[in-house]
């Protein structure tokens, strides 16, 4: 429960929950191999990129920023349902990692859009929409599709 109230904004967000759909992620990424799973070169050629180990993944109502091919992500976790945005906020380019998770939503520390973890969609501009990759927790990994 840790972060769901923990801040000012939470006066003018919706508080419809809309969440990444993780069993539609893993049926449309997993790559198959001799023995069932992805290798790191499958891995490659399906553009799944590494994200973080899932050791490290947020806990629940937690965002976390993670870097991966030399650009930052943003990993939320909703109530249990892992999601992955680019770390780079679309209004102004802030560390949308950084910020936290209020009524089901990613919300970005410098100016405090809120944006869907699903469809990226904001609140306060729908032309400002945030870029949300599929994503897979496989391996002991969190693995994206870039
Ligand atoms: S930079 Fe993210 S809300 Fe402005």
């Amino acid at each position: 429960m840790r972060g769901l109230r923990m801040t000012s904004f939470a006066g003018h967000r919706l508080a419809r929950l809309l969440f990444a759909s993780t069993a539609r992620h893993t049926s449309m990424l997993i790559a198959s191999s001799m023995s069932g799973h992805p290798t790191p070169e499958e891995n490659e050629m399906s553009g799944l990129v590494r994200i973080c180990l899932q050791a490290e993944l947020p806990a629940a109502g937690e965002v976390r920023e993670f870097v991966a091919g030399g650009r930052p992500f943003c990993v939320a976790n909703v109530d249990g349902t892992i999601a992955v945005l680019n770390g780079v906020c679309p209004h102004e380019e802030g560390p949308l990692g950084e910020g936290i998770i209020e009524e089901g939503r990613v919300v970005c520390p410098w100016h405090g859009y809120a944006f869907d973890p699903r469809t990226g969609e904001s609140e306060q501009d729908p032309e400002c929409k945030a870029q949300v990759f599929e994503s897979v927790v496989e391996e002991g990994e969190l693995r994206a599709k870039i």
